[in-house]
């Protein structure tokens, strides 16, 4: 994925409820023309495949299970993520938390299947811990912040920077994504002169009555 990126999550707001999924990365994919920055969109995983099939934009999953094909009832694995077009998957994420051995397995895993992996963390030492592992991205994101109208900019620019360099300390070919509270331009500047190549966002589009207009705001300063 191209840098400095910007990674929308969809999470599981009704706001993108069936077809609004679709319609939500068709208006990423115009700010993504329209500007030239990299955009990518992470749909919920019943819309991955139809979301994926249908723009151009980077399509990521929301969440991936070590697990192989075969006996592994409602679990997501690599391989059917690989199969639906998508091009990687968040893990981790705060809502969705692996075991740190089980981060490892499915990093390894996706990358056998030629996916990306965006590992989500809370601190500074979870973030130089998996990035041991090598996914592509580390996205540092406080919890108390995910939601909020501060930016983790703002409110803790010092776990953003101290995480670029626990991460580059393990493995310097991993990037780091910053997140929470990340609602407009100024913070997505401040995220990029922290260190960090790009955000993890949520709310500040999937949640805005224009999310056109909202994802413009963000990307301008980039
Ligand atoms: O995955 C992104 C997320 O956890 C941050 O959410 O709403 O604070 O941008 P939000």
């Amino acid at each position: 994925m191209r840098t400095p990126a910007v990674v929308v999550n969809f999470k599981a707001y009704s706001e993108v409820d069936g077809p609004r999924s679709l319609d939500l990365a068709l208006t990423c994919q115009k700010v993504a023309e329209e500007t030239g920055v990299s955009i990518a969109v992470c749909p919920p995983m019943v819309e991955l495949s139809h979301v994926a099939r249908n723009v151009q934009i980077p399509v990521l999953s929301q969440h991936c299970d070590p697990r192989r094909p075969g006996s592994a009832t409602g679990w997501v694995t690599p391989s059917m993520i690989a199969a639906s077009s998508a091009k990687g998957t968040l893990l981790n994420h705060s809502e969705h938390r692996l075991m740190l051995i089980d981060i490892q397995d499915t990093v390894a895993m996706c990358r056998s299947q030629g996916l990306w992996s965006i590992v989500c963390t809370d601190s500074v030492a979870s973030s130089g811990a998996v990035a041991f592992y090598s996914p592509d991205f580390v996205a540092v994101e406080p919890p108390e912040l995910i939601g909020g109208d501060i930016s983790v900019t703002d409110a803790n620019p010092d776990v953003v920077r101290d995480a670029v360099d626990a991460v580059k300390k393990a493995d310097p070919s991993v990037r780091l994504l910053c997140g929470a509270g990340v609602k407009a331009g100024k913070d997505v500047k401040a995220a990029l002169e922290l260190g960090a190549e790009g955000v993890l966002l949520a709310s500040g589009v999937v949640k805005s009555k224009d999310p056109y207009q909202s994802l413009l705001d963000l990307v301008k300063l980039i």
